[in-house]
């Protein structure tokens, strides 16, 4: 298989990660059914991207004719089937749960045709975990895009042992047809590199935090202004959803029982709260009462 037997893509979950995704596959020329079992993330999707994509069009960076023609080419649907059963690539972005997307995997088996490469966009999880519940691992690969994938460049595409070079070359000029850069990666690692390096950054904020060293607001304020990073590490867990953080810690700290990897007790009370961020209205900041970040 190579890159120009890929017309039909399947994203599968509408979130703030397979929404977006799914409308730079329409825009980069695909037929691309969006998946989601609940039907009201599709209206929030269809709505969010008719309003981002007049703002493109207003910004001319797309023209009306470009977003009518990426629209004609976009369909959403609650049926897995109907999405995946002509699909000659599936993204699976659904919520970050191994036992959510081992299910999907197993289902993908049966309806997905046989040669298509079936990608997970997870934040930490390797596709090898994911991979054994199909027959064909050398099919599955990790095309780990970043939040927002409508602006983020980068792409990891990452490797098991059984991924095949075909599966792995496929995946990365389809990110070439996109307009992103995909960095591909020989071999897995949990995290992979992006977030093994926020990880770091994030633990130790959150450390200097509890442990009362410094309020979280002064040290974004530290991150933005000695090492000019654009967010601190607080902005950004609420940018990209606290939960989201939150499962990728538990999914680690399931792997090794180590109780370093264990949620944070402050990210653990935010989410019991459902205090997720940006998307609920109130994260690490409150942004019920307009912008706050500096
Ligand atoms: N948010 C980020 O910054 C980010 C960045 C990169 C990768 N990711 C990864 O992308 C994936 C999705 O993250 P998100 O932030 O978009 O999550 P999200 O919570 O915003 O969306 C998940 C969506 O999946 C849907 N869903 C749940 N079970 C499903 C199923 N069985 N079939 C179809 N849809 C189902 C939910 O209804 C929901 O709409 C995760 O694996 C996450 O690790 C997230």
């Amino acid at each position: 298989m190579n890159i120009d037997q890929v017309q039909k893509v399947a994203v599968l979950g509408a979130g703030s990660m397979g929404h977006q995704i799914s409308m730079l596959c329409a825009l980069g020329g695909y037929e691309t059914y969006l998946q989601d079992i609940d039907g009201k993330a599709l209206d929030k999707a269809k709505s969010t991207l008719e309003s981002r994509m007049n703002e493109w069009v207003k910004k001319n960076k797309i023209t009306e004719d470009e977003k009518n023609t990426a629209f004609s080419r976009l369909q959403l649907t609650t049926d897995l089937e109907t999405a995946v059963s002509e699909a000659d690539l599936v993204i699976e972005a659904v919520v970050e749960k191994l036992d959510v997307k081992r299910e999907i995997f197993s289902k993908l088996e049966k309806l997905a045709p046989k040669h298509a490469v079936l990608a997970t966009n997870s934040s930490t999880i390797v596709n090898s975990k994911i991979a054994d519940v199909t027959t064909r691992p050398e099919k599955v690969i990790n095309m780990h895009f970043f939040f927002p994938p409508l602006v983020m460049d980068c792409v990891e595409i990452v490797k098991s042992d059984q991924t095949s070079d075909e599966t792995a070359q496929v995946a990365m000029a389809f990110c070439e047809r996109l307009d992103r850069t995909g960095v591909l990666l020989e071999k897995e690692i949990y995290g992979f590199i992006a977030n093994r390096l926020l990880f770091a950054l994030s633990n130790e904020a959150i450390y200097l935090y509890e442990n009362g060293y410094a309020d979280f607001k002064d040290i974004d304020l530290i991150a933005k202004k000695a090492l000019s990073h654009p967010l601190g590490p607080f902005e950004l867990a609420d940018l990209s959803g606290i939960d989201v953080g939150y499962y990728a810690n538990l999914q680690l700290y399931e792997e090794t029982g180590d109780s370093k990897d264990k949620p944070a007790r402050s990210i653990e009370e935010k989410v019991k709260q459902g205090n997720l961020g940006r998307k609920t209205g109130r994260g690490w900041y409150d942004y019920t009462k307009g912008a706050v970040m500096k």
